[in-house]
């Protein structure tokens, strides 16, 4: 199945490849196909009626404008530009950072760079972590853009308020607004507050577009603006995918059909794990952001009527070729539990030949004259060849090659495919209620003064009481 540039092939998969225990018959497709058609329904009138934005957002020219324009005021007036933000808040900026800019984006200099900051991620609220990062930055010459949907998210929250009096008493409260740019909710929460009455500039992150389905808002497309990445281009690939994917048949809908294939694979073959597996240095956290994407979206304990289901996939991150010299003896040998996704290129955008330079050793031959992008694609083949062998089931998504447009459809496809298969699943992709107890305790333990965070901190305390401390160490 083609779609501009991006290929998937499924036949590994399926039954007739590695046989009907592991693999997904054309039969268990069919059997899905009227709940398919209910899923597309529903997905089609969330859209509609607005109630999910992310589907939208290819098409939004006038935000394109405005971020550019943003953009280019950062790259006439900054060295420096710091993500500040966790989650989805951040994971969208850096996958398309990583996957678009230079591998060594940050080590080349200015000219090198076009002229573009370099980018840095402050999502850890580590204390060195964030005390060395500023150690190397000249904060003169450094811009933070501040994400956070809600806007209270205590992480990101604390670093801010961190960074704000670094910032004000290095140089003075008027300097706030020159050196934060705040993405957040329209018109609410604690950062939106600070925004506003420190005058800074603010981008809008839509009321119905969660954190995990951002990275075509300003989240994702201000930070890839400013390291110089076409993002027409992005929203382009992605506007291209939603024709596909918004196709009712599965054998015509790419995220359908991965969806209804990840679906199957679950619940009739046992397949529990999700393995992300790009073989491509760039598309490393390509595998993060799915991870987030499937995780959060899908690994729910109740189901939309209430049910007690405990349902979900656990991602994997891994990647091609260094993960076969790890992860990769347990694909083929161990536990026949897991579904695994290869993200391959087509072609690479540079040359990198492996010349006949050892002459006297016969034994390397067979690598001389070859170009590393053949190393790395057979090495690909060799590692779906082997899991065949093993009837493990593998899907693979092939770019022609990495750029704005191929990686705008592909997360756009990955978006769709975690909503469908949310939907096969009956329940709500769009919230984290595991997310918000965490969340809530830290709330607590940090001494936030809710009514809610003295019963926590009550909790909290019994079960420190009750918990008996095993400890060898
Ligand atoms: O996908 C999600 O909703 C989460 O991962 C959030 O992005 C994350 O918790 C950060 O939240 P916020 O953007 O509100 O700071």
């Amino acid at each position: 199945m083609g779609s501009k540039g991006i290929t998937y092939d499924y036949s590994n998969a399926l039954a007739s490849m590695i046989g009907e225990e592991h693999g997904i018959t054309e039969k268990e497709i069919k059997g899905l196909d009227a709940k398919a058609q209910a899923v597309h329904k529903d997905l089609q009138r969330m859209r509609t009626q607005k109630e999910v934005g992310f589907f939208d957002l290819p098409y939004d020219t006038n935000l394109v404008k405005a971020i550019n324009a943003i953009a280019s005021d950062i790259h006439r007036n900054f060295e420096n530009f710091v993500v500040v933000g966790i989650g989805g808040s951040s994971l969208g900026a850096l996958c398309l950072l990583n996957a678009l800019s230079h591998n060594y984006h940050n080590f080349l200099d200015p000219a090198g760079r076009h002229n573009h900051p370099r980018i840095f991620f402050m999502d850890n609220p580590d204390p060195d972590a964030v005390r060395e990062l500023l150690d190397i930055l000249d904060l003169r010459t450094t811009a933070f853009n501040i994400i956070s949907k809600s806007g209270n998210t205590s992480e990101t929250m604390a670093i801010f308020m961190h960074l704000y009096n670094v910032v004000q008493r290095r140089f003075s409260k008027a300097a706030l607004s020159k050196h934060f740019i705040i993405t957040t909710d329209a018109d609410r929460g604690s950062l939106r507050e600070v925004a506003v009455a420190d005058k800074m500039k603010t981008m809008p992150i839509p009321k119905n577009v969660g954190g995990r389905f951002s990275v075509f808002s300003a989240v994702g497309l201000l930070p890839a603006a400013v390291a110089g990445i076409n993002i027409q281009e992005l929203l382009s690939g992605a506007a291209v995918m939603d024709e596909r994917c918004s196709k009712p048949s599965l054998n015509t809908n790419p995220a359908y059909l991965n969806a209804v294939i990840h679906f199957l694979a679950h619940t009739k073959k046992g397949k529990n794990i999700s393995v992300m597996m790009p073989y491509a240095t760039a598309l490393r956290t390509v595998a993060d952001w799915y991870a987030q994407s499937w995780a959060e979206s899908l690994g729910k304990k109740f189901d939309a009527d209430g049910n007690v289901i405990n349902t979900g996939q656990t991602p994997i991150k891994a990647l091609g070729a260094i993960d076969q010299h790890s992860q990769i003896q347990l694909y083929v040998e161990g536990p026949n539990d897991k579904i695994i996704t290869f993200i391959g290129l087509g072609k690479f955008s540079k040359e990198c030949r492996a010349p006949k330079v050892f002459h006297s050793v016969p034994a390397l031959n067979y690598l001389a004259e070859n170009d590393l992008e053949e190393l790395l694609s057979n090495e690909l083949h060799a590692t779906e060849f082997s899991l065949f062998k093993a009837q493990r089931p593998s899907v693979k998504f092939t770019l022609d090659e990495l750029n704005a447009r191929n990686m705008g459809g592909l997360l756009y496809l990955f978006e769709v495919q975690t909503v469908f298969a949310a939907g096969l699943y009956n329940i709500n992709a769009f919230d984290q209620p595991g997310v918000q107890a965490g969340k809530k305790t830290t709330h607590a333990l940090m001494g936030g003064e809710l009514k809610e965070d003295k019963e926590e901190l009550k909790l909290f305390k019994a079960y420190q009481k009750e918990k008996k401390s095993h400890k060898c160490l």
